[in-house]
């Protein structure tokens, strides 16, 4: 399939992706079943925006990851299952089993009502049902919207009901580490203000003697029990929704981004062959959470479509100790391993006896995904656990995107270290400048957009085309604004330089400082707040909060673990405040606008030159947030 194996390929399939870009992606989509062929490659117009791929195309991604495995690998394994604790025996599935599975569990949903096009919320956590739920909705033409099992019950009510989502499957539970999490009880909660789900589907996990809600609630065992292991495909035209997967926005509520049969299984199994070089019979793992959609489609969809064995990872990095990554490297001989900076940061503070106990020998290639990964950890990733000999895969590409947009290709492209290097074939960047121009040539810096459309970009925002066209649309009329800065440099290898909007990414976890600004502003207290983003050795970002309250706290470290609660209880735990400064007055201009510039400085420590303050309406207000800097 349009196979790279040299630099020189690579350039080939570039330019011809470029120069023929419908030719190009006719001839890897070949390589799939589709129970009708496409009438037409592309339509597309970035103005309206509208991008339509495969056009009558008729398939089900389902058969691409299963059915069609079953001649030649039915008892390969497809998924390794490595449960929260190491002493608990991994579960080995093969191919055959997740078939069976997987129409069992499509029957199940079938049962209880659920038809094609309906929307199912998952909040499950990385346990095996995850992969059957998900792909069972697939098989019938009904749209997941998974939810990841740290977000909170609201986060839980407004995903639900934006959706509009009847049912949810989940479980009694989640382990963490040693901990357990009550996803029921959250569940429980959420649907209080979701009058609509008539249904919930429990997998019982953890033994926590969930309580049941008569009429509502049935146990998955339950209801499993009688579906039978066969479940027709159902046919999906190429630009039915395969499912909403929610990322947080600048400003306002998350949004549910929309992806689309035909082009997102093409992409997602295209570059992940493609990128990690993929080779038949490797053992592959991404430890990211099927909630993102790294596990969307590098855990699921492109491995599973490509007949790779992949890995999915209950646990946590640090326990029972920091060794547990390499241990499960070991033990199940992984070829490619994809993680995020964070992990990277956090496991190498640890001793390094914790790699050293592990024979690591069997990777082959690294990947590195979420967020720009900073040299150090770049060099002890590839020193470390790479033990030179394997390259470093730094994908750059997000929610929108689908599947990876800018990456090395292993063992093809000269790595730098830290720079997420070249296009891949089909993706055509255009750097801008702030007047909307753009920058030609190389040593520059600027604004990333893509001016082509590539099979896997989103085509919608659900429910809401116009934030869609004025998010990603907008910016830079005819182009995708990816909201990224980037650096071209004297090689045309492209460095990003993080976000340029009001977007922080905690551990790889996109955030938008307006989403956590109304969060704190829900406690009493609290009469308004400002978030931004600083540099954080382990997280990447840490959020910092300045805030104002009605009155001068009396016990301010008290009620900076109340501000962290509420956080905590109306996004998840993923965005409590690492730093929280009470101050009199913001920084505003005459207009109103909150400078940021000047509170990124005050959170970065560096105070000692903040620009032009002249055109605040208090320049006072300046001089108490820096003394007062945590
Ligand atoms: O800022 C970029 C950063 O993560 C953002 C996308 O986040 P999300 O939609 O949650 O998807 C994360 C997983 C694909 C991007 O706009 N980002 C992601 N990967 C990288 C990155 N920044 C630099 N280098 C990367 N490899």
């Amino acid at each position: 399939m349009n196979v790279i194996r040299t630099f020189e390929d690579y350039q080939k399939q570039y330019k011809k992706s470029v120069e023929h870009p419908e030719n190009f992606w006719s001839e890897v989509a070949s390589h799939f079943y589709w129970r009708k062929k496409w009438d037409k490659v592309l339509e597309w117009d970035f103005l309206k925006p509208e991008v339509k791929w495969f056009i009558g195309g008729k398939l089900n991604i389902t058969e691409n990851c299963l059915d069609r495995h079953l001649i030649k690998r039915a008892n390969q394994t497809a998924i390794i299952w490595e449960p929260n604790n190491p002493e608990d025996s991994a579960k080995h599935i093969t191919y055959q089993h997740l078939y069976d599975e997987v129409c069992r569990t499509a029957n199940m949903l079938k049962a209880n009502g659920v038809k094609k096009g309906d929307r199912v919320c998952i909040y499950l956590p990385m346990i095996p049902e995850l992969a059957y739920t998900v792909l069972a909705c697939a098989r019938i033409g009904a749209v997941h919207s998974v939810v990841f099992a740290g977000f909170s019950a609201k986060s839980l009510t407004d995903r639900i009901t934006d959706a509009g989502c009847k049912i949810v499957v989940t479980s009694d539970g989640a382990y963490r580490g040693d901990k357990t999490i009550n996803l029921k009880g959250i569940i429980d909660q959420a649907l209080e203000s979701c009058p609509d789900v008539r249904k919930v589907i429990v997998k019982e996990h953890i033994r926590s003697n969930a309580p049941m809600k008569a009429g509502r609630d049935v146990w998955w065992h339950d209801e499993i029990k009688n579906a039978a292991p066969h479940c027709e495909a159902e046919e999906m035209d190429a630009e039915d929704m395969l499912f909403i997967l929610y990322t947080s926005g600048s400003t306002g509520k998350p949004k549910g981004m929309v992806h689309t049969c035909g082009g997102y299984m093409v992409y997602t199994n295209y570059t992940f062959q493609t990128a990690f070089q993929y080779h038949e019979g490797q053992v592959y793992w991404c430890t990211a959470d099927i909630g993102w959609i790294t596990g969307h489609s590098y855990i699921l969809y492109g491995p599973l479509s490509a007949g790779a064995t992949t890995v999915i990872f209950e646990g946590v990095p640090s326990w029972p100790d920091w060794g547990r990554f390499w241990q499960t490297i070991d033990r199940h001989k992984v070829n490619i391993f994809y993680t995020a900076p964070t992990a990277i940061r956090s496991l190498q503070q640890a001793p390094l006896s914790f790699v050293e106990k592990y024979d690591l020998s069997s990777l082959k290639v690294l990947g590195s995904v979420g967020e720009p990964i900073n040299e150090e950890a770049w060099q002890w990733y590839s020193k470390h656990i790479g033990k030179d000999k394997c390259p470093i895969i730094d994908t750059w590409w997000q929610t929108e995107t689908g599947g990876f947009m800018i990456s090395p290709i292993a063992n093809v492209t000269n790595l730098k270290p830290a720079h997420a290097t070249l296009p891949l074939p089909g993706v055509q960047p255009a750097v801008m400048n702030e007047s909307g121009l753009e920058i030609e040539g190389n040593n520059i810096e600027g604004r990333l957009t893509i001016k082509y459309p590539w099979p896997s970009m989103a085509r919608t925002i659900y429910g809401d085309h116009q934030r869609f066209k004025e998010t990603y649309f907008s910016s830079f009329p005819g182009k995708y604004f990816t909201g990224d800065g980037c650096k071209r440099d004297e090689d045309g290898y492209y460095r990003i330089t993080g976000r340029v909007d009001d977007i922080i990414i905690v551990s790889g976890h996109n955030l938008g400082t307006a989403e956590i600004e109304s969060a704190i502003d829900e406690h009493s207290a609290v009469c308004e707040t400002a978030v931004v983003g600083y540099p954080h050795d382990i997280k990447g970002q840490g959020i910092y909060a300045f805030v104002i309250c009605y009155e001068k706290p009396a016990e301010e470290d008290k009620l900076r673990a109340e501000i962290k609660e509420t956080v905590s209880k109306i996004i998840g735990p993923i965005a409590k405040p690492d730093k929280i400064q009470f101050v009199s007055g913001l920084p505003k201009t005459r207009s109103g606008k909150i400078m940021r510039r000047i509170l990124r400085k005050v959170a970065e420590g560096d105070t000692s030159n903040l620009g032009d303050t002249t055109t605040l309406l208090d320049p006072g207000v300046v001089d108490e947030i820096k003394a007062g800097a945590i």
